[in-house]
């Protein structure tokens, strides 16, 4: 692969433990929501859609899938980490059950932005899953009822997440350092 010379990746989480991980996600899930009409998994776009394409797999209830599109401006409480929404979600979410999915949360700003957005449509309920924790790095207190792996304070790339557009496709987990 072109970056597996690249000695600025540390591996962090192997493409077999996020694979299992994800399908502990998968059975939690559909244990949840097995007695649970009109599911909407919204996956935010575009990081999440690695993670997304593998936990719905592993999904043993129906559901509908969407997909949110953000830009993300700023990183500071002040700013409050102004999102734009650049494509929006083709369903109807009022009166359904949403499961929103994300590939990780860092300082909680987007999926604050995310919740606030969606719940003035009047869903049934709304749940949160991400795929990456990073707890020390957060601004705003935002709910996740499904984690798949907390981490420290790095930046990682893989599995969907970029450093300017590179890396998503790693099938693995790495801390990139940076220059
Ligand atoms: P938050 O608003 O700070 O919680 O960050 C959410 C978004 O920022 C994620 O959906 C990612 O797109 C991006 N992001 C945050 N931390 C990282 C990282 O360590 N690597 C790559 N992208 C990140």
């Amino acid at each position: 692969m072109e970056y597996s010379q690249d000695n600025s990746l540390e591996i962090l989480l192997s493409e077999e433990e996020i694979i299992a991980r994800v399908s502990r996600l998968g059975e939690e899930i559909s244990r949840d929501y097995a007695n649970v009409d009109d599911l909407v998994l919204v996956s935010v776009l575009r990081g999440s859609v690695y993670f997304v394409v593998d936990l719905s797999r592993c999904l043993t209830v129906p559901f509908t899938l969407d997909f949110i599109g953000i830009n993300k401006y700023g990183n500071t409480k002040d700013s409050m980490g102004i999102v734009r929404i650049t494509k929006d979600l083709d369903v109807n979410i009022s009166g359904k059950n949403v499961l929103l999915l994300e590939d990780i949360v860092d300082t909680g700003l987007t999926l604050n932005y995310l919740l606030k957005n969606l719940r003035t449509r009047n869903p049934l309920s709304i749940r949160v899953c991400i795929f990456l924790d990073m707890p020390g790095r957060r601004i705003v207190d935002v709910p996740v009822d499904y984690r798949g792996v907390e981490m420290q304070d790095v930046f990682v790339v893989g599995y969907g997440l970029d450093y300017q557009e590179r890396y998503r496709n790693l099938k693995y987990i790495a801390a990139l350092k940076k220059d």
